[in-house]
Formats: C-alpha cells, structure tokens, sequence
C-alpha cells in the first residue's frame, strides 16, 4: 500500500491554487477556423488576400493575416463559453478605390455586442475587441450600409479569438424548423359591413369613381344618402360615377349596405378641394412579379382578381403597371421595336398593349383604377421610352387614357439633368407636378427617385401625393432580419413629413407568390419571409401610413397572403384620417416600437421582436405617452385584451410583432 504521505506535498500545492487553470490561454486566428460555414454576397471568403485575391489592404496598410469577403456575410461560431476576447480590425478593402460601404455587428447570444455603424472604402481601419466570458454563440455579420451591397469588399484582418481548451469552431448556420402559418384575421362575416377610408379627397369637375369596399356575402344593395347630384350610385355594385361636385367643400354622404344577412351604414366625407389622397393609396403594382413579362391580359386579370379575392372590399382599388408597357430601344424583339412616337410625338404602347383605353374601361368598369409609370428620362430604367421633352404631351395621353396614378422614375433622367444640385433634382418633378395640377382628371403623383435629396423635405410641396424614401426594396440586403425592415427602419425616420395627401413610400409588399428582382425571368415563387416576419412588413407599412401597394402574384393569392393584406382593422390604422405616420417610440437592443396616433384619440402601437429567438417585450404607458388606458386591443386577433394594466407585455415570436390599438382613458 502506497504512503498517502508522500502525496502530501503535491495535494498542498493543489490546494493552495484552486484557481489556476487546467489550460494555458491560446489564441486562434479566425482564418484559421472552417471557413466553409463563412457565407458571401458574391465570390466565396479568401483567407490572406482580398475577395478579389488581391493583398488585404486597408486605408494603405498592407495585412497578411486575415480574411476577404463580401457583404453580406455571416459566420456563426460556437465559443461554448470557453473564449475569454475576439480581436480584429474590420474594413472595406482599398481595391474598391474608395466605393462602397459596410456595417458590421455582432452578437452573442443574441445580445448585441459590437456595431460599428458605417464603414465606407477609404475608411481608417475600425478596431474590434470584445469580451466573451461566458458566451455560447457568436455570429460576425457584415452587412451593405444603406447604398446596397455594391462593392463592399470587406477585410478582417489580425482578427483571434483567445480562449482555454477547447477552441473555438465554425458551425453552419442553424436551421430554424419552419414556422406554422398560423391565420389571425378572423374571417369577415355574411353580413354587410362597409370598409375603406372615412374621407375621401377629390378636386372639382372632375370624373369620379369610388366602388364602395364592402365584405359580406353577395347580392348587397347599396343606397347613399346625400348623394351630390353629379354623381349616381349602381346600387348592385355600390359603384358610384360621374363628375365630382364644381362647388369646393364637404359633402357627408352615408353609405347603407343591406342583404339577406344584415345591413350595415357609414358616414364617407367627401372632400372636394386641391387634395388628393387623403388616405394612402392602395392597390396592385406588377413590377415584382412580372417585371418586362407584361401585357394588357395581365392587367384585365389582375383587375378580375382584386374583386374576385375580395381584396377590393377592403379597400385595394389602384391597378398599376409599372416599367415596359412602351416600345424598347435596342431590341430584337418584335412585339417591343418600333418609332417610341408617332410623328406628331404621342407615345406609343408595345404591341403587348394594343389599346390603353380599352384596358382602363375593363379596369373602371369594375370600379377600381388604373396607373401608369413613366421616367423624366429619355428612358425608362428598363430602357423603354421615357418622357423627356414631351412631359405634358405624354401627361394629356395618359389622362386621354383614363390614368388615375402616375409613377415617376428618375431613371436616365441623371444623363440629361444638367447638374447634381438640389434644384436639378426637384426640377423634373415640379415640371410634372405643374402638368397634372392643370390636368382636368385626377392622377395621384407618386414619385420614384429613392429618397434623394430628401425627397420627404420637398415632395409634398410640388404636388407630389406619396414618394418613394429608398431603392428598390426588392434589391434590398438583408441581414438576419429581411431587407424590408431596413427599408420600413429608414422609412421610419421621416414620419414627421407624412399627411394627409403626402405619404413616405418605403415601396410595394412583397408576400406571396413574388418574383425576384435578382432574376427577373423567374416565374415569382412563394415568400422566403416566415410568417411572423410577413405579420411584421404589413403592421410596419400599416403603421407608417404607407401606401398599401400589393406586387406579387394577385391572381394566385393562398389563404394566408389574404389574410395578411386583408384585415379590415389593421387596414383602418394605415388607413385612419388624422394621417400621422408612427413615430419611432424605441429602437435597439432588437426592439422596435412603434406609434401611430389616431383620429378617435387612441394609439396604435407596434412592439416588434427583431431578435433571433421569441422572447418577452413590454412598453409601459407612460413611455407611450399614456396617462389611464381603458382600452387594449389586438388589431390583428380582432379581439380586446383586458388585463393590461400600467403596460403591455407580452411574448413575441422571433420576428414578428404585435399590434394593438390602445384608448386612453377620459380625464
Ligand atoms: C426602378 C424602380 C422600381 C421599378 C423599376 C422599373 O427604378 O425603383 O420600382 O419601377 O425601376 O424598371
């Protein structure tokens, strides 16, 4: 038997440090982890040399230990609690001669650990040094900044990790098992019940149509009370024509609806003044579908499938077409070639639309309306005609046409602009502003030129009714939240410029079956957004007082896409007549909350769980400005939710939101 005795001395030493170690600190370099989990917007991660295998440089300094890639890239790494620090310095690469911009953030954990906000080519390298104790997961995620993905060569460079024992290792990024789609909106009942907006705004002696939104089983009939004599009701479709009252002022109509199931009645103030679009617009747009595969059969569909959805009695009226209904320059294709004008300079449709008129008569025959698009450019984006120098001319066409709403996009309109100064950007649009302001039929101004210039700052007062504030939302990057948060964020940060005839556009809703705007000859397929996320894009636009404009597959819309376009009081919040857009109540720390006063005094809010995992959210009343709340309801549910008391907290699913409307108490 061994002396226990002759252990003794080491068994001391052991107990005198207990808190040494049992592994030495080490350090590995993240190039030096599998790199095949590492993804990138184009190429694939190099280690040592630039995306474009070129030297890592940054700001003149030359690296040779790091990694090139490109935005947008992520890597997930399992620390597993044993990394002490993450060290690196991060940047766009000089090869992209100064363009290009990146953000980079990350987390562990979930938790926001590091953003560096943006990093543009030229930049000073930006130093990274982070804590981990403790920490599981970490994910690296360098993002576009707000011009796109567009050369953001991004380098980190001297980046390691320090840890004891094991090391860190590259996992691929976890798959998340499929969400259920799960239907709130309650379905609407048999009985009439009329939606849309309270107010409607339309100028004097003009041609009017307005098919009265109402759900319920059909036959309805319709009657109005107070019915200006210029106008007459089809009290089987509850479509009302003819010319707007020549007397500027309010006319309070009441709607009545009646059937075998019931009958409901409203008030519709009709407001005949210089106001269009007291509400925002809402409708159906091809471009994201359809891109360049148009033709007039398309739209006649879509106008069938606005009614026959149901989508029209909830308010979508506008049919527009976007981009390449004209003839195209550089084209082999017959259906496309020709002169762009007739001699005496009226434009000319592709012979995909062989009579306009005839389109817009099937369209308002159905008592919803028509759009058009068009560039101050000689071309359109997509290289069609545009309408540089025949402005007005073309303005009259589309109003001889039977045009409701006009898209207008910058497009080439930089080639023929003349400088880059603010006036050279409002220019066009004030010339178009002037034209249809003199035009006797109304046409809704919805500009198109991605928030230059501030667009927000001016639009309203050229005569513009709604304008887009960003790119194209179908090109937008996302991260690991889709592009249309980035979109709806920036948005967000100009609702002090909304109003009543004036809309910030953060572009179309894409849900559904949609197409992709990186391959625009693929058929659309169904929406990667998960459900949650799709509740969150239609209550962000609801909140925002976007306009509601649809563009994926409107002839093929599931149960589910209905149910997120489709309920009657989310649709009310974007649709309420105060006309406030939500004002940004708190961003960070993968939260948003947003705030939309209403007309009737009480508040929409938006709680928005921008984190990866489902997890507890609240705002107490008075960070909502609220005093006493009588009053909480969920929007999407249909349903009041008592036991709120002093705040509203409650569970949010990853991505995804909830909505309520909530009513102060009276004093
Ligand atoms: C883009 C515009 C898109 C779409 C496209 C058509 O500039 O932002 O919404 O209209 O042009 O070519």
């Amino acid at each position: 038997m061994p002396n226990p005795c002759r252990f003794l001395p080491f068994l001391l030493i052991l107990a005198i440090l207990p808190s040494t170690p049992l592994f030495a600190e080490e350090t590995i370099a993240l190039h030096a982890l599998d790199l095949e989990h590492m993804s990138s917007g184009w190429g694939r991660p190099v280690v040592g040399k630039s995306i474009e295998n070129k030297p890592l440089t940054l700001n003149g300094e030359v690296y040779t230990d790091g990694v090139g890639t490109h935005a947008l890239s992520i890597l997930h790494v399992e620390l597993d609690g044993r990394v002490q620090e993450f060290t690196a310095l991060v940047g766009v690469d000089d090869e992209t001669e100064g363009k290009g911009s990146i953000e980079v953030k990350i987390t562990g954990d979930q938790a926001v650990l590091f953003e560096s906000g943006p990093i543009r080519g030229g930049d000073p390298a930006i130093p990274i040094a982070i804590e981990l104790e403790g920490v599981k997961r970490l994910v690296l995620i360098a993002t576009g900044s707000q011009d796109g993905i567009g050369y953001d060569h991004v380098d980190w460079v001297q980046a390691q990790f320090t840890y004891t024992g094991e090391p860190p290792k590259a996992i691929p990024a976890p798959s998340l098992p499929p969400e259920e789609k799960i239907i709130l909106t309650p379905k609407p009942g048999p009985e009439p019940k009329i939606n849309g907006p309270s107010l409607y705004g339309c100028r004097p002696d003009r041609p009017f149509l307005y098919r009265i939104p109402c759900t319920g089983t059909r036959p309805i009939s319709f009657a109005v009370e107070n019915l200006p004599k210029s106008l007459q009701l089809d009290p089987h479709t509850g479509i009302l024509t003819g010319h707007t009252p020549e007397a500027k002022g309010e006319y309070l109509l009441t709607l009545h609806a009646q059937s075998a199931h019931g009958s409901y009645s409203r008030t519709l103030k009709l407001v005949v003044g210089d106001t269009l679009a007291l509400t925002p617009p809402m409708g159906w747009n091809h471009w994201y579908s359809f891109y360049d595969r148009i033709s007039h059969i398309l739209f006649r569909e879509a106008a069938d499938a606005m009614i026959e959805s149901g989508m029209a009695d909830f308010g979508y009226q506008y049919v527009n077409i976007d981009d390449c209904w004209m003839r195209k320059r550089e084209t082999e294709d017959p259906m496309l070639q020709g002169e762009p004008r007739t001699a005496d300079g009226t434009i000319l449709t592709n012979s995909h639309f062989p009579d306009m008129k005839d389109l817009t008569d099937h369209i308002h025959g159905k008592g919803l309306k028509a759009g058009i698009y068009t560039s101050p450019g000689p071309w359109t984006c997509a290289g069609y005609t545009g309408s540089y120098q025949h402005e007005a001319q073309d303005a009259k066409t589309f109003a001889a046409w039977g045009f409701d709403f006009l898209k207008y996009d910058w497009c080439s309109y930089t080639s023929v602009a003349g400088g880059n100064s603010l006036d050279h950007l409002i220019q066009p649009y004030r010339l178009m502003g002037e034209i249809l302001e003199q035009l006797d039929r109304d046409i809704i101004y919805n500009l198109c030129q991605y928030g230059m210039g501030d667009v927000w700052t001016w639009a309203g007062s050229i005569g513009g009714h709604c304008w887009r504030t960003t790119g194209d939302l179908g090109l937008q990057a996302g991260d690991l939240l889709p592009g249309f948060y980035h979109i709806g964020l920036s948005n967000a940060q100009h609702a002090a410029y909304a109003k009543p005839g004036q809309w910030n556009d953060p572009d179309y809703i894409l849900i559904g079956s949609v197409g992709d705007a990186h391959k625009q000859d693929a058929p659309p397929i169904p929406t990667a957004l998960t459900p949650n996320e799709q509740y969150s894009y239609m209550s962000m636009w609801s909140l925002m007082a976007a306009p509601l404009i649809y563009s994926g597959d409107i002839r093929h819309l599931d149960e589910f896409t209905l149910n997120i376009l489709c309920n009657a009081e989310v649709i009310e919040v974007n649709q309420d007549p105060l006309g406030k857009q939500a004002a940004i109540v708190r961003h960070g720390d993968d939260t948003l909350i947003l705030a939309k006063p209403l007309e009737d005094g009480s508040l929409s809010v938006g709680l928005f769980n921008l984190a990866e995992a489902e997890r507890t959210l609240s705002v107490t009343w008075p960070e909502l400005g609220l005093g006493a709340v009588k009053r909480v309801r969920d929007v999407w549910r249909q349903m009041d939710e008592p036991g709120h008391v002093q705040k509203l907290e409650v569970r949010i699913p990853r991505h995804g939101v909830k909505m309520v409307r909530i009513w102060p108490a009276e004093e």
